[in-house]
C-alpha cells in the first residue's frame, strides 16, 4: 500500500465540513483507557460543554459513538414501542429518515408533509397530534437537504400539551445556531459532528429529558437496539455529576472524543453568539455574490439556514451541466459543493459554509470559481 494521500479540498458540502486545525492536532494525542480516570475527566467536560451548546440541563447527555443517523436511531427505539403512534413533520430526506427509523421500531407513523424549500405548518402538525394522539413527535431542525430551518416552540409546545414526547433534529443546527432545548420543550434531541463543530464525522452527540428518560424506564418490550439502549448508555457516561461509578458498555472512540473536546473549546472561546453571527454574515455574503450571478436562494428568508445555502439554478444549468460544473469546481479548482436531493437534484446546488468555513474567505473563493464557469455554459 502506499500512503494515504487524499487531496486538500475547499469542503462546502451539506455534509462533512473541513476540520479545525487544532482539531486534528488534538486527535493525534496518546490514547490512554476509556476507564481512565484522566479519560472520563474529558468525557466529564464534553458532556458538560454539549449541555450548554444544546441549552439543557439535561443529565443525559453525550456523545454516541456513530455518526448522525444513530442519534436519530437512539432517539425513536429508545422512546417508540411496537404498537406506539409518532407523528413526523417530513419537508425533505431527514423527516422521511426519521420516518423510516420509526417503522422499523415498530411504530405507526402519521407524516405530516411540507413541499421541500418551506417549513413544516405549525397548525397542520397541531392537527395532526390532536387528532392522532401520539406518544412521540419529531422534526428536522435545519433540514440539510433543502436549507430550511424550522421555527420549534409551537409545534413542541401543542406537542407536550398533548402529552407528547418531542424529538428534534439538530445535526446540522449544532454550534451554528444558539439551541435552547429546554425552553422549547425538547424531550430528546441528537446533532453530529461533521458540521457546525468543524470536527469529523463519527459521534452523535444526543439529549434525553427527564421525562424522556422515564418513558424508557416505563417501556414494556426491551429497546430493540443493545448498544443504543439509553439505559445501558448510562452505565458509563454517568449521571452527569461526574461522580458514580463508571463500568464498560463499549469502548469509547477516544481520539474523537479529544476531537470533539478541542471543537467544544474552540466553539467556547468564540462565543456561541458571535460564532452565529458569524455564520449569518458568511450566509449573506454568499447569497449577494450569488445573485450577481444570477442565482436565488430556494428558501424565504425568514426560514434559511445561515450554515447551508440552496440556490435554485437557471434551466441552462439544469441536469448534466450543473453536474459538469461541479465536477470542475472539484478538479480545476479542489471546491466540493452539494447537488440537489429527490424532487430538487439537478436543479439546485446546496452550499455549506459551516463551523470553520462559514468565512469571507470560502466565500470569495467559491464565487470565484464559480463565476467563468457559470458564464461559460
Ligand atoms: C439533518 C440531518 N439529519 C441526519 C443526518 C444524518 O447524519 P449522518 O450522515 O452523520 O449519519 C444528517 C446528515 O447530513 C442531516 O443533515
Amino acid at each position: 500500500m502506499k500512503p494515504v494521500s487524499p487531496p486538500v479540498r475547499l469542503v462546502l458540502l451539506p455534509s462533512p465540513a473541513n476540520v479545525s486545525p487544532r482539531v486534528l492536532e488534538a486527535m493525534s494525542l496518546p490514547l490512554i483507557g476509556h476507564l481512565d480516570p484522566s479519560f472520563l475527566e474529558i468525557m466529564d467536560e464534553v458532556q458538560a460543554q454539549l449541555r450548554t451548546l444544546f441549552g439543557t440541563s439535561n443529565p443525559f447527555t453525550l456523545p454516541i459513538s456513530a455518526t448522525g443517523s444513530a442519534g436519530m436511531e437512539a432517539c425513536l427505539v429508545n422512546l417508540l414501542e411496537p404498537g406506539d403512534r409518532i407523528v413526523v413533520g417530513v419537508n425533505g430526506v431527514f423527516g422521511t429518515r426519521m420516518c423510516e427509523v420509526a417503522r422499523r421500531a415498530g411504530a405507526e407513523v402519521t407524516a405530516v408533509e411540507a413541499a421541500w424549500g418551506t417549513p413544516l405548518d405549525p397548525a397542520a402538525m397541531i392537527e395532526a397530534i390532536e387528532r392522532v394522539k401520539p406518544q412521540v413527535v419529531s422534526f428536522v431542525h435545519a433540514e440539510t437537504s433543502t436549507g430550511v430551518c424550522q421555527p420549534v416552540p409551537e409545534i413542541s409546545q401543542a406537542a407536550r400539551m398533548a402529552g407528547a414526547l418531542v424529538v428534534l433534529d439538530c445535526v446540522t443546527s449544532l454550534a451554528g445556531i444558539p439551541l435552547a432545548i429546554d425552553e422549547w420543550g425538547v424531550d430528546a434531541v441528537y446533532s453530529g459532528t461533521q458540521k457546525c463543530l468543524s470536527c469529523p464525522p463519527g459521534l452523535s452527540p444526543v439529549s434525553f429529558s427527564p421525562r424522556a428518560l422515564e418513558r424508557v424506564a416505563q417501556r414494556k418490550t426491551p429497546v430493540q437496539s443493545w448498544f443504543l439502549d439509553t439505559s445501558l448508555l448510562g452505565s458509563y457516561y454517568g449521571d452527569g455529576t461526574g461522580s458514580g461509578k463508571r463500568a464498560y458498555h463499549h469502548t469509547a472512540p477516544i481520539s474523537s472524543i479529544y476531537a470533539i473536546y478541542e471543537g467544544l473549546r474552540i466553539v467556547e472561546e468564540e462565543g456561541m453568539e458571535a460564532r452565529a453571527e458569524r455564520h449569518r454574515k458568511a450566509a449573506s455574503q454568499l447569497i449577494a455574490g450569488l445573485g450577481g450571478l444570477g442565482l436565488v436562494p430556494l428558501v424565504e428568508e425568514d426560514y434559511r439556514l445561515p450554515m447551508l445555502t440552496t440556490v435554485k439554478l437557471p434551466e441552462a444549468l439544469h441536469g448534466e451541466a450543473e453536474a459538469k460544473i461541479r465536477t470542475r469546481l472539484l478538479n480545476e479548482y479542489d471546491i466540493e459543493i452539494g447537488a440537489g436531493l429527490g424532487a430538487l437534484a439537478g436543479k439546485v446546488w446546496r452550499i455549506g459554509l459551516m463551523g470553520e468555513n462559514a468565512r469571507g474567505a470560502a466565500v470569495t473563493r467559491v464565487l470565484a470559481a464559480l463565476a467563468p464557469e457559470i458564464a461559460n455554459v
